[in-house]
């Protein structure tokens, strides 16, 4: 594939590593310096096969809207920008473009999604557990909670009866969902979801050891959205739930 970087921090750099390696080209690396003298011609121009963004949550809305009106298909990880997703899923669909957004691109994560949702309905019977969630990232992390806590909050509340909204910090009301987010130098994504009843605690627990989870799943889900049009996410990529 001929792929543009849009970011080329962290993430950006360590999927250039891993995308040449697969045998895949960087045709392009946007970052803050180069991102305002590009236009969409400079894109169309380049006969570029996927564009993912790992860039910053105050920039990613646009740099979607600029591979969705170039006619390529984005792959985006950044996080922290979740407000606008509903205008970027119908810009999508208006301009039959091609999007795919996970909050966490590690296929060890995605399994993690799925066992968060069965224990959330199993407890659905079993109300004296009272669930937790907790995300540890590194200290440079922009934006608070994770983006991987947000997703596992909204499936848990989903599937569980005696929760309806996720507040960051301790929960005051009872039907709160706590999500508590600690800022860990070198950390590069811990989260914990516990169930703690008076008598003993359930808790699982993913722990990325390294980005290269991420970097995997986002090459991955560059690959699978060729030739596809719409809005897509990590399930589709995985064929999960
Ligand atoms: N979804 C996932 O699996 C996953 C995994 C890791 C990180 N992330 C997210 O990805 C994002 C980037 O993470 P990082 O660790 O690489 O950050 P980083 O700070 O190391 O890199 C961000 C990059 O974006 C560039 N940038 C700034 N403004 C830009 C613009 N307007 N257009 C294009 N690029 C611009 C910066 O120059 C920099 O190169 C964050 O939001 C992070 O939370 C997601």
């Amino acid at each position: 594939m001929r792929i543009a970087l849009s970011g080329y921090g962290k993430m950006g750099k360590a999927i250039e590593q891993e995308a040449i390696k697969k045998g895949h080209d960087i045709v392009l690396k946007i970052d803050s310096k180069n991102r305002k003298s590009l236009n969409i011609n400079d894109l169309k121009n380049k006969n570029i096969d996927v564009i993912i963004d790992f860039s910053r949550p105050e920039s990613a809305v646009e740099n979607i809207k600029m591979g969705i009106d170039a006619d390529i298909p984005v792959v985006c990880g950044t996080t922290g920008w979740l407000k606008k997703m509903d205008e970027i899923k119908s810009y999508t669909q208006s301009q039959n473009g091609t999007f795919l957004y996970a909050s966490n691109f590690s296929i060890g994560v995605n399994l993690f999604f799925t066992l968060n949702k069965t224990l959330a309905k199993m407890m659905n019977a079993h109300p004296e557990y009272k669930p937790y969630l907790e995300e540890i990232h590194h200290t440079q992390k922009l934006d608070a909670p994770s983006g991987t806590g947000i997703t596992l909050a909204k499936d848990l509340i989903q599937h569980y009866d005696h929760k309806s909204n996720w507040v960051k910090g301790e929960a005051t009301e009872s039907n709160d969902l706590a999500i508590i987010s600690k800022r860990i130098d070198k950390v590069p994504g811990t989260h914990e979801i516990e169930w703690k009843s008076d008598i003993d605690t359930i808790s699982i627990k993913h722990t990325a050891h390294s980005r290269k989870g991420f970097v995997m799943g986002a090459l991955l889900a560059a690959e699978w959205v060729q030739g596809k049009k719409g809005v897509f996410g990590m399930a589709d990529v995985l064929e999960m739930e």
